[in-house]
């Protein structure tokens, strides 16, 4: 960067951050003009309930949609259905099959992992993502996204993208912490889980959250691969991870267990090839398309301590579990009638449900990570449920 290029950049954010007040003004105004007779406020953003809490059973459930892939609504086909499905099937079946998931499972959170938009079809991307995430918005529960390798193809960038994601009725997702600077990508964050309302831990996280920008595209000694997650996204996270468990709030309570975390990306690791040779959970259909560039990931959530399992998109026709090293990794299968599938094959998105123990009536920290996928058939049928961590 030149220094005469300062002016300009900042000139393109205060533009560009002008541009996304006022789209979201005109979303919600041809939204809210619908209902609304009298004069009430409009406002910028409808903000989820936070922190997120366990419910009082002692339960968390979150949704897993991933590589919704969705392009302009209605006028977009989808790929990979079979002949007789073909002439009824748009976008607008990815929203159903989303609605129908928050109907059945009434999740407390939903985590959209990447890949919402396709790009290269999707005309206008703040439309595209507006309304792929209107069953979430809907619903008013929190959700969170970050994006895959194909939500920048369209009219935003990746900052951009982010920034309008955060904007959004009920998100929580942020472009990237705060205080700190020089963490690469955008859409790495942290989330906590706090314990259930009246107990002890009612003010504590007992599950983090981890969200990372696994990048697009890149490429590397001539050769075009897939992003990877970068060594400035590793150390703060190794640094976070660090901080949650010795911050001191486990006083009084057994040290022996961290508190979990789960960790959210979209492009695949390179070690989940490995899986190919091990036992998985689930159907492995389709090679890993990872990047050729392997920076750690595993190793460092191995030395996190907390991390129990991580859950990725990108490959639609992968939907299993693997272990490595102790740490889970699953993919969500793909969600989305317009991103590739395979015909007869439902698309399907997953379940993850952390439990508390409960010590002497007072529900006390995690015991329990399960998970689940169901299929958007009819009866939205439930599949792989298995039990991905549990407190010793
Ligand atoms: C898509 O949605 C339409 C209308 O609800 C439905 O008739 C059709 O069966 C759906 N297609 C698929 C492949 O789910
Ligand atoms: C949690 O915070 C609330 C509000 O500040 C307070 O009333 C409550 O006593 C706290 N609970 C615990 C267990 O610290």
């Amino acid at each position: 960067m030149t220094p005469t290029d300062f002016p300009i950049k900042c000139e393109q954010s205060f533009l560009y951050l002008s541009f996304i007040f006022t789209s979201l003004y005109v979303l919600h105004c041809s939204v809210l003009q619908r209902f609304l007779l009298g004069h009430e406020q409009v406002h910028i953003k409808k903000s989820a309930d936070l922190p997120l809490r366990f419910r009082s059973d002692g339960t968390f459930k979150i949704l897993q949609v991933s590589d919704m892939h969705f392009g302009n609504g209605a006028a977009t086909r989808c790929r990979d259905v079979l002949p007789s499905e073909f002439g009824s099937c748009s976008d607008l079946n990815t929203t159903r099959f989303v609605r129908r998931l928050i109907e059945a499972e009434r999740p407390d959170f939903i985590a959209f992992t990447g890949d919402n938009i396709f790009g290269q079809t999707s005309v206008d991307a703040a439309e595209s993502m507006f309304r792929a995430f209107t069953p979430a918005m809907e619903s008013k529960l929190p959700w969170a996204a970050i994006l895959g390798n194909h939500d920048q193809e369209s009219t935003m960038t990746r900052e951009e993208l982010m920034s309008f994601i955060s904007l959004m009725d009920y998100s929580i997702s942020e472009i990237n912490p705060p205080a700190e600077k020089g963490i690469h990508g955008f859409g790495n964050y942290h989330l906590q889980v706090h314990g259930v309302l009246g107990s002890s831990l009612a003010n504590s996280s007992v599950l983090n959250l981890f969200f990372l920008d696994s990048g697009d595209r890149e490429v590397v000694n001539g050769r075009r691969t897939y992003g990877w997650i970068r060594e400035s996204q590793l150390c703060w996270l190794q640094g976070l991870s660090q901080k949650l468990q010795y911050g001191g709030r486990w006083e009084g309570i057994s040290t022996d267990s961290l508190t979990p975390a789960l960790a959210f990306f979209h492009i695949p690791i390179p070690e989940i090839w490995d899986l190919w040779y091990k036992k998985f959970i689930g159907q492995f259909q389709e090679a890993v398309a990872c990047s050729s560039v392997n920076s750690g990931v595993l190793r460092a959530f191995v030395s996190t301590g907390d991390i129990k399992a991580a859950f990725m998109g990108h490959d639609h026709k992968n939907d299993f579990c693997g272990n490595l090293n102790g740490i889970w990794f699953c993919y969500g299968g793909g969600s989305g009638y317009h991103g590739y599938g395979m015909a007869g094959w439902p698309r399907r998105a997953r379940v993850i449900q952390a439990e508390l123990e409960q010590k002497y009536r007072e529900w006390t920290g995690v015991k329990r990570i399960s998970t689940w996928k169901r299929l958007d058939n009819e009866r939205l049928s439930v599949i792989d449920d298995q039990v991905l961590w549990e407190l010793q």
